[in-house]
């Protein structure tokens, strides 16, 4: 599985306002790299958080549609990950983009029955195991693979960020760097989570710096 993660962050490294209603910080120039690397991968992974604000599918723009959106059935795959589904519902565009397929991970068995058949209607369940040795995401990456995918975007928040950052799974980051300052204590940052100690701390090569205006399109890589 090749693994891409794709955000755009403020100068100061936050990737939204805590709470607040979804703003891109990007220009249209961020949503064609958006675009450029969905055109790269067969699924997009986001965290319920990320759900919760945007309430859409990530789609691939298929050339000459006014919109983003897929043709080709179950060929392309939006995943999220949640503890268990709670404040998501099935009325949100996400659940009604037409030849999608959708796995929702989750990482307790206590959805009820009548949920349960709610999201299936639309969407695969699959249940983490929480006392695995292996990670929720390594265990999303094996459910994904033994699926037939094998070109996975993560596209955030800073929390599902931390799944993969802190098992150093993710092969290429693509960070927007946007000419903005947001501040704000509680405003999530690239990666959250219980973050590295300086030992731990991982350490990327830097392989693509591309500026268009004042945003700067940064390219690094995992270090074998
Ligand atoms: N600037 C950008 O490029 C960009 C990109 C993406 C998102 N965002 C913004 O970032 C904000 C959200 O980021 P965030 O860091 O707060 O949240 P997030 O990563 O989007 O989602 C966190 C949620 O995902 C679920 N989750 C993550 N890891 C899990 C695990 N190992 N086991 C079980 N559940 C897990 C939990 O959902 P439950 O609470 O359901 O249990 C958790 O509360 C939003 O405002 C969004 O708009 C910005």
């Amino acid at each position: 599985m090749i693994i891409r993660s794709n955000l755009a962050i403020t100068l100061d490294g936050k990737i939204a306002r805590a709470g607040g209603k979804y703003q891109a910080l990007g220009s249209p120039n961020d949503r064609n790299e958006m675009q450029r690397l969905r055109a790269l991968s067969d699924v997009v992974i986001i965290g319920a958080s990320t759900l919760r604000q945007h309430k859409q599918a990530c789609l691939k723009n298929v050339p000459g549609a006014d919109k983003p959106k897929t043709v080709l059935s179950h060929s392309f795959c939006n995943a999220v990950i949640s503890r268990q589904l709670e404040n998501i519902s099935v009325n949100w565009p996400f659940f009604k983009a037409p030849n999608l397929r959708r796995i929702l991970f989750v990482t307790t068995n206590e959805l009820t029955k009548a949920q349960e058949k709610l999201f299936a209607k639309t969407s695969e369940i699959v249940v983490l195991k929480k006392s695995s040795r292996t990670s929720a995401a390594e265990q999303m990456i094996k459910y994904l693979e033994s699926a037939g995918f094998s070109r996975l975007l993560v596209e955030g928040g800073g929390e599902l960020m931390w799944d993969f950052v802190s098992h150093n799974l993710i092969d290429e980051y693509h960070v927007t760097l946007t000419p903005k300052l947001l501040g704000g204590k509680l405003s999530p940052t690239l990666v959250e989570g219980t973050g590295f100690t300086f030992k731990q701390m991982l350490s990327l090569d830097l392989t693509q710096v591309r500026q268009v205006n004042s945003e700067l399109f940064l390219t690094y890589r995992k270090r074998s």
